[in-house]
């Protein structure tokens, strides 16, 4: 069997850092990005961190034609999908952007895979599609809601993969339903790098730290948690990237043990959270970081940001039953590695 991944969005944050973990596994990584929220930087510095030049096609998932170039002269296992525009404000504002990128780039690498007999997927759901939960911690089996384009995108493709799935039981359809990603790879070489001011909290504290920013709001004191604060399940990056090899072994020993008579052993549409299962919360984040650090983070309270829940965090058990993954990273963890890669890149890849 081959063990060839292809990797779209490979050039991002988690898609960088996921192509680490491959190649340590064993897996051989074709990126597939067009560049649109990366830079070549991010593949050389993976290419220099595992030793060896990464495979790197620039495209688009929307072009089928270029999708088919690829897979017709590979041999693929499966696909990591990463591709996706993930702003939520970007997404009130473009909502046809984001469903064209996200659904309907989807459907036409789905098309692609059809026509190829690939039918391993990899899915980066968001925690998002659980809108304002009714219970915590979060388990795959909680309703479904989404109040903006971003989050809705992601549930609809959440849709076709179920659909897909009751439609052609040979498909394995897994969604990993990611968390709060923050951190950075432990050498400081690869990270999050927000094209303008951040809106997520983690890359806004570093930047603060860094002196590109001068003060963090926090968004509320006011909501029924420890401190008043927002509470999330913030994933070290390297934990999340982990977790997608630990999925491609789990269909790669699903597959390989299974006789042609055998069908019924395909996952279907496979769910799974990707948290830690602990809530932290906005303060106790924000004074982490300072402890582990050393840098003041200036901040002041201001109202709650339109949107908002007050807390969310993951029942993590599906993931360690079901794939025998389970976060490792600490909170402190988090914020080192983010600092590191914050202080060596104050500009991110466009730091050197
Ligand atoms: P990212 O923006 O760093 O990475 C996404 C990559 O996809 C980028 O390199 C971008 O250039 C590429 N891309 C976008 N549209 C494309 C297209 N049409 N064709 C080819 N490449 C395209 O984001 P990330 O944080 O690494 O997120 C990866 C995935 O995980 C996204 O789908 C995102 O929605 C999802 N996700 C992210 C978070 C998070 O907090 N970072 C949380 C939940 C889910
Ligand atoms: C946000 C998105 C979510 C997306 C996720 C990852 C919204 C409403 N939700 O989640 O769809 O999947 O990012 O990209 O945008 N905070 C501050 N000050 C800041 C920034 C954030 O106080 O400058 C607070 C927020 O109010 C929240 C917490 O920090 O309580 C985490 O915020 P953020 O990092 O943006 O993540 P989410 O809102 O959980």
């Amino acid at each position: 069997m081959t063990n060839k991944i292809l990797v779209t969005g490979g050039a991002g944050y988690i898609g960088s850092h996921t192509c680490i973990a491959l190649h340590e596994t064993g897996y051989e990584v074709v990126v597939y990005d067009n560049l649109s929220n990366s830079s070549r930087e991010a593949i050389n510095r993976v290419s220099t961190l595992i030793g060896q030049t990464i495979e790197f096609i620039e495209g688009d998932i929307r072009d089928a034609e270029m999708l088919r170039q690829v897979f017709t002269s590979r041999e693929f296992f499966g696909v990591i999908h990463f591709a996706g525009l993930k702003a939520v404000g970007e997404s009130v504002a473009k909502p046809l952007l984001y469903y064209n990128n996200n659904v309907s780039g989807t459907i036409n690498l789905l098309e692609v895979m059809a026509e190829y007999n690939i039918k391993n997927l990899v899915f980066s759901s968001s925690a998002t599609v659980y809108g304002d939960p009714e219970s915590l911690p979060i388990d795959e089996n909680s309703p479904r809601s989404c109040t903006n384009p971003y989050g809705q995108s992601k549930l609809t493709v959440e849709h076709i993969l179920e659909d897909l799935a009751v439609s052609d039981d040979s498909w394995n359809l897994v969604a990993l339903r990611y968390f709060n990603p923050v951190g950075a790879h432990s050498s400081g070489q690869i990270g999050e790098d927000p094209n303008d001011i951040p809106n997520n909290l983690m890359p806004y504290i570093s930047q603060v730290a860094v002196g590109k920013l001068k003060k963090l709001s926090i968004f509320g004191d006011d909501y029924p948690t420890i401190d008043g604060t927002g509470v999330r399940d913030f994933i070290h990056v390297t934990d999340l990237a982990q977790g997608h090899v630990s999925a491609l072994n789990y269909l790669e020993q699903l597959t390989s043990s299974r006789s042609p008579s055998d069908m019924a052993k395909s996952v279907g549409f496979l769910p799974i959270n990707l948290g830690t299962g602990k809530g932290t919360s906005v303060l106790e984040l924000v004074n982490a970081f300072t402890e582990v650090t050393g840098r003041d983070i200036p901040h002041q309270f201001t109202g709650r940001r339109a949107g908002d829940i007050a807390s969310c965090y993951a029942s993590a058990d599906k993931a360690k039953t079901l794939l025998g993954w389970q976060a490792e990273l600490s909170i402190a963890d988090m914020c080192q590695d983010t600092w590191r890669w914050q202080s060596q890149n104050p500009s991110g890849y466009n730091s050197h």
